[in-house]
């Protein structure tokens, strides 16, 4: 056996010298010192000899295991330096590599450009609850009790009464509640719809709607204030016209129209070959909302408005599809 217990240090020395990687290194373990390595085979030998040969071969076999141990550790440690020098190494010349920057999103963008004309004439801006009473989205603003907007097609229902608000009109309602005239304020937010999900309309989107209620507001102001806001936002030769229409909560109700931006008003796909775009509702509040939040509809007037935010964006970048705005592709988003 002491044989056996000279020839594995023979056999070790000469295949440490071909040792090069940490591979290599991991195979010369478990050859010799693994569970069922060289020196476990002797030490289950060593088990069958005489209590006299065990004297001399148990110190020669502990010397084995501790001299091939520390060979071991010792080319361990070299190996690891040498493989941490040839790494690579960092070139402190290289240009550094550019993080890109974010941008807003096309609809806060434009969200924030509207915003910013309107704060410009004096429109201070106020904010209210996605979560709105059904009494403010609908009652409040004169919708009759059969109007089809309140029905469970266009609406998210809560419970009885509670809705996901469907516009932003219902603003108006809690400002009026809580002060006084004159007030001029525009009232952004995020809206909700239960419609089915196609390239023109999406469950959720956004609008802007505005108010001025003072005594004598009339609907030359209102014309003006929306003109001034068309020729910002769109550029000072826009042409525009105001289209009778019909909301609750206004009377009389108009709808503005602006010439198409992309054909100039020749007629093309975006304008459907009329030559104009709708952009926003307005009209002077009605009475029966004065009355709901207790003014005096005799001795105060009031204008309002609102439009879509993703209609007006969509339309002043040619996008055609509304999903758009909400798959977060970062090819679409970077191009605004
Ligand atoms: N709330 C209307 C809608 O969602 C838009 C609107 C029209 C708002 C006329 C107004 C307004 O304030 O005066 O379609």
């Amino acid at each position: 056996m002491l044989n056996k217990i000279n020839d594995a240090k023979t056999q070790y020395a000469s295949d440490i010298l071909h040792v090069k990687t940490p591979k290599d290194l991991e195979d010369l373990r478990i050859k010799y010192l693994g569970r069922n390595g060289l020196v476990s085979v002797l030490f289950e030998e060593f088990k069958t000899v005489t209590p006299e040969e065990k004297r001399v071969l148990g110190k020669e076999l502990n010397f084995l295991r501790q001299e091939l141990q520390s060979k071991y550790d010792d080319l361990k440690e070299t190996i690891e330096k040498a493989a941490k020098l040839n790494a690579p190494k960092i070139d402190l010349t290289l240009p550094g590599r550019q993080t890109k920057a974010g941008s807003g999103h096309l609809v806060a963008e434009t969200m924030m450009e509207i915003i910013s004309i309107f704060k410009k004439i004096g429109f201070s801006v106020i904010t209210g609850p996605e979560i709105e009473s059904d009494k403010n989205n609908f009652e409040a603003l004169n919708f009759p009790a059969d109007h089809p907007a309140r029905d469970m097609q266009d609406t998210f229902f809560i419970n009885k009464d509670f809705v996901l608000r469907t516009h932003t009109t219902p603003v108006q309602v809690r400002i009026m509640e809580n002060q006084q005239p004159p007030i001029r304020a525009i009232m952004p937010g995020r809206v909700y719809r239960n419609e089915a999900i196609n390239a023109r309309s999406y469950c959720m989107f956004h609008q802007v709607d505005g108010i001025y209620i003072d005594e004598k507001v009339t609907f030359a102001e209102l014309k003006g204030t929306l003109v001034h806001f068309a020729r910002e936002y769109y550029g000072s030769s826009v042409q525009y016209k105001f289209r009778p229409s019909f909301f609750p909560f206004t009377e009389p109700s108009a709808e503005m129209d602006i010439t198409c931006f992309i054909c100039g008003g020749k007629g093309c796909r975006v304008c459907k070959h009329s030559g104009w775009l709708e952009i926003l509702g307005c009209g002077m509040v009605d009475p029966n909302v004065f009355k709901y939040v207790g003014y005096d509809p005799e001795k105060v007037t009031g204008y309002a408005f609102g439009m879509g935010i993703e209609r007006i964006s969509m339309l002043k970048h040619d996008i055609n599809d509304i999903r758009l705005l909400y798959e977060n592709d970062v090819r679409f988003l970077k191009q605004f």
